[in-house]
């Protein structure tokens, strides 16, 4: 046995249940590629300037969960913790806002890393699949990204997911409410960390699950009655939107996010089978944000749905996903002749875009239909000497458990026929 395991923190994909996580990001992706969002990657790790200005220094993201490292090089460097900023950062490098059409519409799909405390539905290394939608000031791009994560989710069955939203204000409105917010925060009975917090970020106080800390909180300002003008008309017209496409949510307005580059529309998906760490995805809109690393204004929106947590959530709601088998064919070869002619078929079979595999290690014939029905194949192609002698193999339909022979040249048409 290995002595080696992966890291705290962090799990292996592997067959069968690797399956899941492809169907899963196929599903996400889906219903992106099919709106206009073209495909970006960028690298693992970045500036951690990028993130400590971007997600923002007083998170828990940057200031205790971030894979910080200086290389040989001297140079400082974080594991990415989250997509929106290098995203950003490469559209803009690429200056892909002045080549087009704006919004600039990506999507991307990776692992991202936080060195939290472990926990199911929360490790070190996890994977998401994000949209965002840079250069336009639109409710109706909140709206387009919300419908599709809800298509996203749909689609692959769910259904005990709930869409909390809320609106954060803007640059006018929000620092009138901050001020309030601390002036009553000043006032409260709390631990010296969360008084830290409520000089810093002191929305995030609101976020605070500790019941001592929620009951004082009751009478607290709210932002909602900040908002200026502009804003409440903004998220009345994103609500009217989705509203309009059938899409149900709740307005929640403690929902706040713990990355500190939201504007305006935030909103988060839940999972209610998931326990403590329900939020399956979250996003909103970050008008802000190519300001604060270096670039034009760029008003922006965007989510990341969490691959692990979905796929959590689906076994939560025992959703089966009707994952196709990877195999159609599986060829059982007895004996050396056979084994270089069935071989020579599996590559043809493949060849014309038929899933094939092939007994290898020259096993008997009860090991090798054993690996077959393994397989899941809904063929297997047997054949000895005394088939080839007459020109055939013999095609067991492993479904309904009959066998006929088919001549060796027909073997792939034939095939074709009755997968479809
Ligand atoms: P976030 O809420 O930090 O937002 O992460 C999005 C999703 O990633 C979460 O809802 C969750 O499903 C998953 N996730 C986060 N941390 C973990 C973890 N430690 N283990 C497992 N899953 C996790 C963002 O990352 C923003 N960049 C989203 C965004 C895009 N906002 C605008 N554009």
């Amino acid at each position: 046995m290995s002595t080696f395991k992966a890291p705290k923190g962090t799990y292996d994909l592997i067959p069968p249940v690797s399956v899941k996580y492809l169907a899963v990001r196929e599903a996400i992706s889906g219903p992106l590629r099919n709106s206009g969002y073209g495909y970006i990657e960028t690298p693992g790790f970045e500036d951690v300037g990028l993130f400590a200005r971007g997600v923002g220094e007083s998170t828990d993201i940057v200031s205790k969960e971030m894979y910080a490292f200086e290389t040989k090089g001297g140079d400082q460097l974080a594991l990415r913790p989250e997509g929106t900023a290098s995203v950003l950062r490469a559209a803009l490098e690429a200056s892909l806002h002045k080549q087009g059409n704006l919004p600039v519409k990506l999507w991307y799909s990776g692992s991202y890393y936080r060195y939290e405390r472990p926990q199911k539905g929360r490790y070190r290394h996890f994977s998401q699949v994000g949209a965002e939608a840079i250069g336009a000031e639109d409710p109706a791009l909140d709206a387009e990204l919300i419908i599709l994560a809800d298509q996203a989710y749909r689609s692959l069955g769910l259904r005990n997911f709930r869409i909390l939203l809320n609106s954060l204000g803007d640059k006018e409105c929000r620092p009138v409410y901050r001020e309030a917010l601390q002036g009553f925060l000043r006032g409260l009975d709390l631990d010296a960390e969360t008084i830290r917090r409520a000089e810093i970020n002191p929305l995030r106080v609101l976020d605070d699950k500790r019941a001592d800390v929620q009951k004082q909180l009751v009478g607290a300002p709210m932002l909602r009655d900040y908002l200026c003008d502009a804003c409440k008309a903004y998220h009345e017209e994103v609500r009217a939107l989705i509203t309009a496409a059938g899409v149900a949510f709740e307005d929640d307005e403690k929902l706040v996010r713990g990355l500190d580059y939201y504007t305006r529309t935030t909103f988060e998906f839940v999972h209610d089978g998931l326990g403590s760490q329900s939020a399956v995805g979250g996003g909103g809109r970050y008008d802000g944000l190519s300001e604060m690393i270096g670039g034009p204004a760029l008003p922006s929106v965007g989510w990341a749905l969490g691959v692990d947590r979905t796929v959590l959530a689906l076994e939560a709601e025992g959703v089966e996903l009707d994952i196709p088998a990877a195999t159609s064919v599986f060829a059982v070869a007895l004996g050396e002749e056979a084994r270089r002619v069935l071989f020579g078929k599996v590559t043809e079979l493949r060849r014309a875009g038929i899933a094939a595999d092939f007994s290898y290690g020259g096993k008997g014939l009860k090991g090798a239909m054993k690996d077959a029905n393994r397989s899941g194949a809904r063929f297997a192609v047997v054949a000895g000497e005394r088939d080839l002698a007459e020109g055939v193999v013999q095609l067991k339909d492993m479904e309904a458990g009959e066998q006929s022979p088919v001549a060796l040249a027909d073997l792939v048409d034939e095939v074709r026929a009755r997968l479809a």
